[in-house]
């Protein structure tokens, strides 16, 4: 998949994806149309990010509730800072944990769960790493950005899922007592080869990709919406601010996702 980069990465000035955001109801007519399409689809793909589960409470990445302790995302969520900090890093994603525990899936999640169940060939990629999507039910999918309820031995690599909360810090492998960290893909890692090749066959292969709730600066899902447009396919946004893809995207939706999502069932 030559248009999509494996490294995970920023592109820009994370505001440019702050353009003057207009929160206005997705208009009736684009909605009847993204709903034709998705009626029609031989093959359906979704890509989500935090805006989703921004309907159920949980703070967006690069939305003002999105910093801890004034630390953004970026300064947190890679290699060199945990090597650097490992207990500073853990007490963000016990945060996180202890928030995430607490929420349940929107209407957008079970919409999600839906149109799976309807359509025979679907996939949905997710940057999401709350795991409310498997809640929902959702079971085609990719977590591209891992998922927080699992840890990895930073010794000897097991994976294992951990739902505690909270999360002793710091936390060790049961197995050889080497040190945990999160199984989150960060900052300036590569995504699993698996995730990667699984979401280009869906990306190359749908008629609809619905992107649903993310800034579009973090690739390479940022790059994912052209990769489909590229192969055909018809691209809708759901989000109640405007992107950078908002300009090339077929339809791009102004709403949020458990209001709008929801509607083109
Ligand atoms: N419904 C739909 N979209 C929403 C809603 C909502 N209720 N509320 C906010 N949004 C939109 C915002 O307008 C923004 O475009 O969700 C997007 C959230 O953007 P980010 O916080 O940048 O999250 P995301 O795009 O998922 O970030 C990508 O960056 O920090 C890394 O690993 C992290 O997976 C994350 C990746």
């Amino acid at each position: 998949m030559p248009e999509c980069r494996a490294y995970y990465s920023m592109r820009g000035n994370v505001q440019a994806a702050r353009l003057s955001g207009s929160t206005s109801v997705a208009s009736t007519s684009d909605l009847g149309i993204v709903r034709e399409k998705i009626a029609a689809a031989r093959s359906l793909a979704v890509l989500t990010g935090a805006g989703i589960s921004a309907d159920s409470g949980v703070p967006t990445f690069r939305g003002t509730d999105g910093l801890w302790r004034n630390f953004r995302a970026e300064d947190l969520a890679t290699p060199e800072a945990f090597e650097r900090d490992p207990r500073l890093v853990w007490e963000w994603y016990n945060w996180r944990r202890e928030l995430i525990a607490t929420k349940r899936p929107n209407p957008a999640h079970a919409a999600v769960v839906e149109l799976e169940r309807r359509c025979s060939e679907f996939w949905l990629i997710t940057q999401n790493v709350d795991g409310l999507h498997r809640a929902a039910g959702s079971e085609k999918l990719s977590e591209i950005h891992g998922n927080i309820w699992k840890v990895r031995c930073t010794a000897c690599g097991v994976v294992e899922d951990n739902h505690d909360v909270p999360i002793p810090i710091l936390p060790s492998c049961r197995h050889c007592q080497g040190l945990l960290r999160p199984h989150i893909v960060w900052f300036g890692e590569s995504l699993f080869a698996s995730d990667l090749s699984r979401c280009a066959a869906a990306l190359q292969s749908c008629d609809v990709l619905l992107v649903i709730g993310t800034s579009g600066v973090v690739y390479p899902a940022a790059g994912f919406a052209s990769v489909a447009k590229e192969a055909g396919a018809f691209v809708a946004e759901i989000n109640p601010d405007a992107t950078p893809h908002s300009e090339t995207v077929d339809v791009s939706l102004r709403g949020r996702a458990k209001e709008v999502v929801p509607l083109l069932l």
